[in-house]
Formats: structure tokens, sequence, C-alpha cells
């Protein structure tokens, strides 16, 4: 029976207010309405950043409007789309997209960008273009975070925030192309701009981190140095590319310096996958004089980092990146295509597949440090 034009029933995982376990209820998703698209989601990883706004509103994060169902790595198949929608039809493969690229304004139409800001406000406050939520739970509106919401069986988006992907890719796999790998692997190729015969190092070795690994072995890098308090980590980074790893917490003495001794005056390339104000010094610091860059990719909103301006000075250059610097729409089937060309690992990134009702173990396995990336399947 179709489900067009009707409310779909389903599971999702509500976070009812912050710093609470999320909670596995009924919602009712609304039909898709115009240039709206509805997806049903098969898998979605859980994300760093996912944790952070459940978990650290107020220390780093601004607030978002509660109840609110988290998720934005996350891939499906669409189940039906709204007036206007010329783009998808029921049964495409597509990745839901919190960044979205329109195509029309004024960041869309440059190269220097991916920043499209089509219903940016409006996804930040979780609600679509017409000021409200597509998902319900009890009768009250529940929030979509970044216009996405993948921890629910159903979601619906707009048809600039989604891209059809080629029909026999994995989804279980490729929604991770939503956001963590996307973002590492961009950060390397689009912002840092590593190139061959590099020195780089990344900072932080979960899933954004490893991908930062990745792109600087894909740019041509012939040093890439691991950086992670966590040195069960290293195993993983060295099977996608690091050359050798550091602990910070095995030396007594700040790990820039560290970093520019092993490099003998600092790395062309860092990258700060951590999203800790600290780390991000740290990154700048381990830099080259002259011609050295450091990428922010870990994310924080609302904490200051200190900056030597001396450092800057000197030639370095410090600059931040959103989702790697992708044009969402027209990038993302570009990467599951290398993906499936076997240019690109994805399968290593997945340490634990989990069902909806176990999401909130997928958040302690991501903050005790025993996984990558859990996909959950809904
Ligand atoms: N120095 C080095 N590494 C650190 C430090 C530190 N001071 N503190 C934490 N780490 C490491 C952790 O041990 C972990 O391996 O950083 C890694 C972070 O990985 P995950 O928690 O798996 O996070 P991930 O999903 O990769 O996201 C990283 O990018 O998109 C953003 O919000 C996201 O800010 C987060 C960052
Ligand atoms: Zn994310
Ligand atoms: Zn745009």
């Amino acid at each position: 029976m179709s489900t067009e034009g009707q409310v779909i029933r389903c599971q999702a995982a509500v976070a009812w207010e912050p710093g609470k376990p999320l909670s596995i209820e009924e919602v009712d998703v609304a039909p898709p309405k115009a240039h709206e698209v509805r997806i049903k989601i098969t898998a979605t990883g859980v994300c760093h950043t996912d944790w952070a706004y459940l978990y650290e509103t107020g220390q780093g994060m601004r607030a978002r409007p509660y109840p609110l169902v988290l998720g934005h790595e996350g891939a499906g198949v669409v189940e039906s789309v709204g007036p206007g929608v010329t783009t998808f039809s029921p049964g495409d493969k597509v990745i839901p997209l919190f960044l979205p690229q329109c195509g029309q304004c004024e960041r869309c139409r440059s190269p220097k960008t991916n920043l499209c800001m089509k219903h940016w406000a409006n996804t930040q406050m979780g609600v679509l273009a017409d000021g409200t939520s597509r998902i319900s739970c009890k009768g009250q509106q529940v929030y979509q975070f970044l216009g996405v919401s993948s921890f629910s069986q159903y979601t619906v988006v707009p048809d600039t925030s989604v891209t059809k992907i080629r029909d026999d890719s994995p989804l279980d796999k490729v929604c991770l192309l939503g956001c963590g790998v996307s973002t590492g692997y961009g950060a390397a190729l689009n912002a840092g701009k590593v190139e061959p015969g590099s020195s780089c190092a990344v900072f932080g070795l979960g899933a954004v981190g490893l991908a930062a690994v990745m792109g600087c072995q894909v740019a041509g890098a012939t040093r890439i140095i691991g950086v992670d308090i966590n040195p069960d980590k290293f195993e993983k980074a060295k099977e996608f590319g690091a050359t050798e790893c550091v602990n910070p917490s095995e030396h007594s003495r700040p790990i820039q310096e560290v970093v520019v001794e092993m490099t003998a005056g600092g790395v062309d390339c860092a990258l700060e996958c951590v999203g800790s104000v600290t780390v991000m010094r740290a990154a700048l610091e381990s830099t080259r004089e002259a011609w050295g860059t450091c990428v922010i990719v870990g994310w924080t909103e609302t904490e200051e980092m200190s900056v030597i301006v001396h450092k800057l000075l000197m030639g370095r250059t410090l600059k931040g990146t959103y989702f790697g610097g992708w044009k969402s729409v027209e990038s993302v089937p570009k990467l599951v295509e290398d993906y499936m060309n076997k240019k690109m690992k994805l399968d290593e990134f997945v340490t634990h597949t989990l069902p909806l009702d176990q999401i909130n173990v997928a958040f302690d396995l991501l903050k005790s440090g025993k996984s990558i990336r859990t996909v959950v399947s809904l």
C-alpha cells in the first residue's frame, strides 16, 4: 500500500532534553510539502557532533530547541516527493545533506565556497522552510537536527538538501559520506590542498581524522603524523596511511614542539579533527614557518582559540572548513563513485553495527574511544 500523502508512523530516537539519553518513540512523519522529499532512512552513522549537541550544550555548543531528533549522517530511499520536486522520484537511493547546494545563491555560483545558505537559519533552528518540522511525537512538534534527523526511520528534507546516488550503493556504508568521512577527506584535499611529497599532521584519529589521513595519502603526502591521546587508534591510522603516530600524553613538552622537532621545522599542513581549542593552537604551532597551513575541522561554536599572532605573521595560514569544502549535492555522488571504484575506503570506518534501539550504546562506544563509527540500521 502506498504511503504517499499519508502521515507515516514509525520509530525514532528522540532527545527530549539535553544531557539525557535518547529514547525510542513512535513518531509521526508528515508528507513532504512543496520542494521537500520524504526519505526512508535505512542506515545512519553516529557522529561526534550528535553526541556533542546532546551532552555539551553550553560547553562549546549553542543551545538547540527540544525535543529533537538528532542524526545527520544517514542514507536511505525516497518514499515520496512534494509538489515541485523534479529531480527525485520514489525509490531513488539518496543521502540527505546538512549542508545544501541550491545551485542558485551567490555562494553556490562561486567556486570559492561550498557554504550554501539556503534555509540556513531555519535548519539551524530545527525546522524546514515553512518554519515547522515534519516530525511530531505524541502530538508535540519534534525539531529536526540540521534539517536532517537521520535517527528516524522516515524524515523530510528540502530538495536542495539531498543528493541521489547510484542504485547499487550499499547504504550502510555510504551513509558515512553524509558527514564524517567527507568532512575529513575534503579537509585535506580541498581546504588543506595537501601536495605530493608534503608532510602532514592529523590531530584526532576518529572517523573525521582517519578520513583526513586518507585524504593526505591520496594527495601524495609522504609523511603523515597521526596525533591522538588514545593509542588504540594508531593501528587503524596506519592502515589509513599514517606513517607514524604520536601520543601527547607520552611527552612532557607540548605536542607541537614534538611535531616541529620530528619534521625539522614543522609540517606543511596540520588538520585539527578533535574540536578542542587547545588542540587547535597546537595544530597551528605544528606547522612550518613561511607556508604551513592549519585547517580547523573539529567543531565548536562558542569557544575562542588563542593564537600567537607572530605565528601568522611568519607566513602560516589558519583556516576552517565545513563539510570538507565539498559542494554537497554534486560532490557526494562522486565520492560514492570513488568508494565503489575502490579509490577510497569506507568499510574500514565501520567498527560496529547496531539496531536503532541500541543507539545510546553507539554514543557510549564513541565516547569511550572503542568505536570509529557505529552504523545504526533502522
Ligand atoms: N589530542 C589529540 N587527540 C585527541 C585529544 C587531544 N587532546 N582529545 C581527544 N582526542 C581524540 C580522541 O581520542 C578521538 O580519537 O580525538 C578523536 C575524536 O574522534 P571522535 O570522538 O571519534 O570524533 P569524530 O566523529 O571523528 O569527530 C571529530 O570533528 O566533526 C567534528 O564534531 C566533530 O569535533 C568533532 C571532530
Ligand atoms: Zn557529523
Ligand atoms: Zn546555494
